[in-house]
């Protein structure tokens, strides 16, 4: 059996290519299932959806491959996704590139002795249909909304949004040992 030498490279551009890919599945799997529970329920109905099922959809898919995906928020609205120490700085220059007007790459960086990756990826808000929920509450977002949204979330800071902000970021811890298994 012939061993295969790997270049640490090789392994970063790796864990670079499965967290985008990963990152792609975990925001297809929550739109469409928001999409059903707006069809379904309404906006103000959908907002459960979320409360209930945003966080399980995201561990499901981090059990399927081994590894870790949240999304992190200075502007958040579930507490849990604030930034932890780790992500702080990463967010940080993502929101200094978004005030600056320049464009921010998805980011590896080595964690935990460099036995992780933490890949990263900023979200930007794509289309209006995110404003029902993160929009102006003046005039995007209806007041059945606006009533169920202070109920669940009373320290939110995820409205008056804009298409085109930075809305935060998927993080995704990779262990190495998970990544050289692809190779
Ligand atoms: C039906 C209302 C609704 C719509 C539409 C909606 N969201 Fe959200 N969003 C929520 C709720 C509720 C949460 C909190 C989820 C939780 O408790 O885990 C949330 C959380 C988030 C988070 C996690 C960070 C945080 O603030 O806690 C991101 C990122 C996000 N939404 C982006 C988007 C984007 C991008 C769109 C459009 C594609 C969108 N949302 C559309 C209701 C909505």
């Amino acid at each position: 059996m012939e061993v295969k030498r790997l270049v640490e490279s090789e392994i970063i551009n790796e864990a670079m290519i499965w967290g985008d890919s990963i990152s792609k599945e975990a925001q297809q799997s929550l739109i469409t299932s928001l999409q059903d529970a707006i069809a379904l329920n309404g906006v103000p109905g959908a907002i459960d959806f979320c409360n209930i099922q945003a966080l399980p959809i995201l561990s499901d898919l981090s059990q399927k491959y081994g590894v870790q995906v949240r999304r992190a928020s200075n502007r958040y609205r579930n507490p849990s996704d604030q930034p932890t120490d780790e992500e702080k700085p990463i967010l940080e220059a993502y929101e200094f590139n978004a005030e600056n007007g320049n464009k921010s790459d998805p980011n590896i960086q080595k964690v935990e002795n460099g036995e992780v990756f933490l890949y990263t990826k900023p979200i930007v808000i794509p289309g209006g249909m995110c404003l029902s929920c993160h929009g102006d509450p003046k005039s995007e977002i209806n007041e059945a909304t606006l009533q169920k949204l202070s109920q669940l979330y009373p320290e939110d800071k995820a409205k008056g949004h804009k298409v085109g902000d930075l809305r935060g970021m998927w993080s995704i811890r990779i262990p190495k040992s998970e990544v050289v298994k692809r190779l």
